[in-house]
């Protein structure tokens, strides 16, 4: 018998990559939605904007003109040089275009670093809190993830200390995300150089996630690459372009590693989208720029208000997020089990939030996620929700 295979037929490593808890939560927002509830959907983690306008009008032109056909594996070379130059301009990064690999979002970006990186065995690095997926893709390709908890006196991230303390001989490298999905928070240059001097330490590399580089509400954004040209990077148009459903990424590596990228894109997935790549061209002018910064301001105005609202109905929010567009609350005053409470907060509220649970083991049944990427009034109305359900909780609970 073939020990790979389960009852089903199901692949042993499919079976143990677990499914995302919010999209229960989804699927049971949109059936309340299909029966009539007014739900208030603070789960998602995409933005509520759509893609500038300028970006769909070039795609549309790309179209028209014919460039329906595949581009490049590794993407059209002049998306990759204004990439480069974004480095240049934003960043003060010099950056030879040859080292951009375009993708299918981040995500195919982390599909090809991880199949080109790890070997069976291998441990990728990984905060707890986290994004889920990270440790599933070590996953498929016989790796592990090696889950690290990290608390607020570590901003949830990886410190120096951390990968001194729990690096093995089996581990290959350290992902971070900065800012950081489910919290947050973002790294400074000295904080990135330090991971990855102790990365190099252990000949190990660091790979970092910039997919929310842009939403950045306390300092200016910032890239690895001005401290440490040797680390991998990943990033999107996902985010701060507003991209998500286009699926377009890119990560960002040593020229030596390019072929072998390369070849695993061609061989995984042809080329990344042609129309996506066509609206991507278009996001570097003064006008798109000018639409993506009045809707980071729109957003920063959003975090301030749950920030404030949050500890009022007895949320704490240890650290504040910096970036990307969610705060990871500390909600240990009313819970310890995240998920029944997050279906209850759905189902007797019409606010829709993502259990902790879903970022790792950590401490994960006492924390909730609130995505606020939805408009002002709408999340107004959401705290006012919640604020009167955990005052019928209080009042249940003194009764009984
Ligand atoms: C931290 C992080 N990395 C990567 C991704 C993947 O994004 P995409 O494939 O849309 O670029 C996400 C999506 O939510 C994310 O939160």
């Amino acid at each position: 018998m073939n020990k790979m295979r389960t009852m089903s037929g199901s692949s042993q490593r499919s079976t143990e990559i677990r499914p995302f808890q919010v999209m229960a939560i989804l699927a049971e927002a949109q059936a309340l939605q299909a029966q009539g509830h007014d739900i208030i959907h603070l789960e998602v983690g995409e933005p509520d904007f759509p893609t500038p306008e300028p970006m769909i009008e070039a795609a549309v032109t790309a179209l028209r003109a014919g460039h329906t056909g595949y581009t490049p594996a590794l993407g059209l070379p002049a998306l990759r040089e204004k990439l480069a130059e974004y480095y240049e301009t934003r960043f003060g990064v010099t950056l030879n275009p040859a080292r951009i690999v375009l993708t299918p979002g981040a995500s195919g970006a982390l599909l090809l670093l991880t199949a080109a990186r790890l070997n069976p065995g291998d441990q990728l690095m990984l905060a707890d809190p986290g994004y889920p997926c990270n440790r599933h893709f070590a996953r498929v390709f016989e790796a592990h993830g090696q889950l690290v908890p990290s608390g607020p006196e570590y901003k949830y991230q990886l410190t120096p200390q951390h990968l001194r303390d729990n690096w093995q001989p089996t581990t290959k490298a350290a992902l971070v995300a900065s800012p950081a999905n489910p919290t947050g928070t973002v790294l400074s240059l000295g904080e990135l150089d330090a991971l990855a001097q102790e990365a190099r330490a252990h000949n190990g590399e660091l790979w970092v996630d910039e997919i929310y580089q842009g939403l950045n509400y306390a300092d200016k954004p910032e890239t690895v690459l001005s401290v440490a040209d040797d680390a991998v990077v990943l990033n999107s148009f996902s985010k701060f372009f507003g991209m998500t459903g286009w699926r377009l990424g890119w990560a960002v590596v040593q020229e030596a590693d390019v072929p072998v990228m390369d070849t695993l894109a061609q061989n995984l997935f042809l080329a990344p989208p042609t129309p996506a790549q066509h609206a991507a061209l278009a996001a570097f002018t003064p006008e798109v720029m000018t639409i993506l910064e009045e809707r980071r301001q729109i957003l920063a105005e959003r975090r301030d208000y749950l920030l404030q609202a949050l500890p009022e109905l007895g949320f704490e929010v240890p650290v504040a997020p910096e970036g990307a567009f969610y705060v990871y609350a500390d909600a240990s005053r009313l819970t310890s089990d995240s998920l029944s409470f997050c279906s209850r907060i759905l189902r007797e509220t019409g606010v829709a939030v993502t259990p902790g649970v879903d970022f790792g083991d950590y401490r994960a049944g006492e924390h909730i996620r609130f995505a606020f990427t939805t408009g002002l009034p709408r999340l107004k109305e959401a705290m006012g929700r919640l604020k009167d359900w955990l005052e019928t909780q209080r009042l249940e609970g003194d009764g009984r």
